[in-house]
């Protein structure tokens, strides 16, 4: 007979199957490891310690997650005993066989639970890892030291430093995990336990760290370092992986001494709030309680660059896609980009052929609007001209049913503009998506004035379905990541003026943590269209705002970019390289407007992009067209390249005194 459920703390309850005691966290949503559940993982392990009938313990998670990690909020109070690093050794140092039952995800401090267990089982889809680089701090109970002598050094070293998880296979081989359960995992655990009693347990921690070749370490690190662009947690990490040889007390105290110094520094305070604005990002106002339409057939009107990326992504996610193209050529043409992206991913390894197979089969191109009458979602990315896109929204009107959805993927244009050239404008919203589109995380889902609660909830689920980070944004010009990104650049161009040269402008940035400065993004991209732009404004420019010619000066001398071989700076060889004809412009300029240069320092050059940006941002929660600061902050980390680890403008705005 099993015994009833014995409660060890509120958050962790004990049953008795057989001679094993069986240890469940149910601390929902995601059984993080909070003060009572470590205080209740002790009190089972004493229990099991002082009963003879038990011979071994298992430890699972309730619902579908192993456990999350530590508890990210209790960071930054005070700590209650028992810290996690003594629950661990508990569990290390029992007599009895602890057996990891990882029933789902085991991150952070979850994983470092399951490394202090003697034997790990888990099902396939458990994802595993040790995520807290991207937390700006390392792991802190044992992770830098049991990992890499169960796996070795270079493989630690890659999942430490990069926070990437792995699952099943990959973790087996590693030798992470010591069985893959398909069926019953608690049934496995057991049989593992029963198996285990009475041996002397595997303790990971007395382990040898295997030897390491020394190429491979240097590999591992350097491709690490390479991403961590001025981070500090990755290369902490590391330094504590490669010293895992010694002790494992001294490697543990350095290691909690390390993680305790992060976790209270500035990079993790800011990734911090990066973790937690994202899972607010997607609690939008006025939508509780609303159901999105079911979306299974999507229409993607122009079959471009960012056409065929949404088409990939749509593919990816499931969704049946039908393309549209202004001929059957074109059409047959996006039809073949679409399928040579899908091809890259297949040779990558990220697809395997029967999914390449069965996403080509949900594929089909059209040159006829009426083709589109299926779809239950349309998103078009045609040029991003007014009349061009109100002459195919008043077509796609007449030839889709009434509840479908139209969407449009401009980056200026006005969408209610678009929207009111069509018999029902509640149905029109904005999904603005970042080149190219199968890649990039983020994606500006634009509420327009008319827009209906659920046609803005779909927006919202396809997102979460296309796995990228929804924003929502009012209607503005530039809605928020292209008005904050304006500001930074007009910004920067008065810096120009002001004496402030683009390299020292750029190697600023990238010094905060950018991975490339504003010019040399500039050169990259080429400077014809913001050039068209601005002619284009000329005539509508108020005379009285600050206008710097010159990026014009630069473009009327065919310094377009680094396609024309030179832009901002000269690309000889193709190497990045000051160019004295452009400091020459420059100061021909400022001349040329009575400015006298002066010298900027490298954080008063931070300091005014930031305050540019900030500034901009207030704007746009005053105009209600972003709800909150830390949604501003996600656009421009997650869409503009502003580093993660300084969270955001917003919030790097309320830490630089200004
Ligand atoms: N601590 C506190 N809250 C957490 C948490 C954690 N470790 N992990 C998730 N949550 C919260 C989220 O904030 C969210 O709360 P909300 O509903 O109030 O917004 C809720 O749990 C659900 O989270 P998600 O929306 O992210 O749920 P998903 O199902 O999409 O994802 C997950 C689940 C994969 C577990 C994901 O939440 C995740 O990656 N969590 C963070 C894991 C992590 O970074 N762990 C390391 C922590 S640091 C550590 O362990 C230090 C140690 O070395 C000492």
């Amino acid at each position: 007979m099993e015994a009833a459920a014995i409660p060890f703390s509120d958050t962790v309850r004990g049953e008795i199957h057989g001679e094993v005691l069986v240890v469940t966290i149910e601390n929902p949503p995601v059984n993080a490891l909070s003060a009572d559940v470590r205080a209740g993982l002790v009190t089972a392990l004493d229990r099991a310690a002082g009963d003879a009938s038990i011979l071994g313990l298992v430890i699972t998670g309730a619902g579908k997650t192993f456990i999350a990690g530590a508890d990210i909020r209790e960071f930054g109070q005070p700590p209650v005993e028992p810290i996690l690093p003594t629950v661990i050794e508990r569990i290390e140092a029992s007599g009895k066989p602890v057996v990891a039952a990882i029933n789902g995800a085991a991150l952070g401090g979850g994983l470092e639970v399951a490394l202090g267990c003697h034997y790990r089982v888990a099902s396939p889809a458990a994802q595993m890892g040790l995520p807290e680089v991207k937390l700006g701090i390392v792991p802190g109970a044992g992770g830098t030291q049991r990992l890499p002598r169960l796996i070795g050094i270079p493989a630690a070293i890659d999942l430490i430093g990069s926070g990437r998880s792995v699952k099943g296979q990959e973790a087996l081989s590693l030798g992470l995990i010591d069985e893959i359960v398909d069926a019953c995992l608690e049934d496995a655990a057991l049989a593992a336990d029963r198996r285990l009693a009475g041996q002397d347990p595997r303790r990971t921690g007395h382990l040898a760290v295997p030897a390491a070749d020394n190429t491979a370490v240097e590999k591992v690190k350097a491709r690490i370092l390479a991403k961590a662009r001025g981070q500090q947690a990755p290369a902490e990490a590391i330094r504590l992986v490669e010293a895992a040889a010694r002790p494992l007390a001294e490697g543990l105290a350095d290691e909690r001494a390390t993680f305790l110094r992060l976790r209270d520094g500035s990079e993790a305070a800011a990734l911090r709030h990066v973790f937690f604005a994202e899972r607010q990002a997607s609690k939008v106002e006025d939508l509780e309680g609303v159901s999105p339409r079911p979306v299974e057939t999507i229409g993607i009107a122009g079959l471009g660059l960012m056409g065929s990326g949404i088409a990939v992504a749509a593919l990816n996610a499931g969704y049946r896609v039908i393309g549209l193209d202004r001929d059957d050529e074109a059409a047959a043409k996006g039809r073949e980009r679409i399928l040579d992206l899908l091809q890259k991913n297949l040779s990558a390894g990220r697809i395997d052929q029967t999914t390449f197979d069965a996403q080509e089969n949900r594929l089909s191109v059209t040159a006829a609007d009426g083709d589109l009458a299926p779809c239950d979602l349309i998103i078009e990315a045609v040029f991003d001209d007014l009349d061009v896109k109100i002459d195919l929204f008043r077509r796609l009107d007449k030839v889709i049913r009434p509840d479908a959805i139209l969407a449009t993927n401009t980056s200026y244009l006005n969408p209610d503009e678009i929207a009111a050239a069509t018999a029902y404008p509640e149905r029109v919203l904005g999904l603005h998506f970042f080149s190219p589109a199968h890649v990039m995380r983020l994606l500006e889902v634009v509420r327009c004035a008319r827009t209906a609660p659920d046609v803005l909830a779909t927006g919202l689920a396809v997102a979460k379905k296309l796995r990228k980070l929804a924003i929502v944004t009012g209607v503005t010009e530039g809605f928020i990541g292209n008005s904050i990104f304006s500001a930074y650049r007009r910004e920067a161009e008065f810096l120009l003026e002001d004496g402030a040269l683009p390299h020292e402008i750029d190697a600023a940035l990238e010094d905060y943590g950018f991975p490339m400065g504003l010019f040399a993004v500039y050169d990259m991209a080429g400077l014809e269209i913001a050039w068209a732009r601005r002619k284009r404004q000329a005539a509508t420019r108020d005379p009285s705002e600050r206008y710097v010619e010159i990026a014009d000066r630069l473009c009327e001398a065919g310094r377009l970019g680094q396609k024309t071989g030179r832009g901002w700076y000269a690309y000889p060889e193709g190497k990045r390289q000051v160019d004295p004809v452009v400091t020459d412009i420059i100061a021909q300029c400022r001349a040329n407007k009575g400015i006298t240069p002066r010298n900027f320092r490298a954080d008063e050059i931070v300091e005014r992009l930031l305050a540019a940006m900030a500034e901009e941002g207030q704007k746009l929660l005053d105009e209600s067209v972003a709800a909150r600061e830390s949604d501003i902050d996600l656009v421009m980390i997650n869409g503009y390249g502003f580093p993660a680890h300084k969270g955001g403008p917003m919030f790097a705005a309320t830490q630089t005194p200004r």
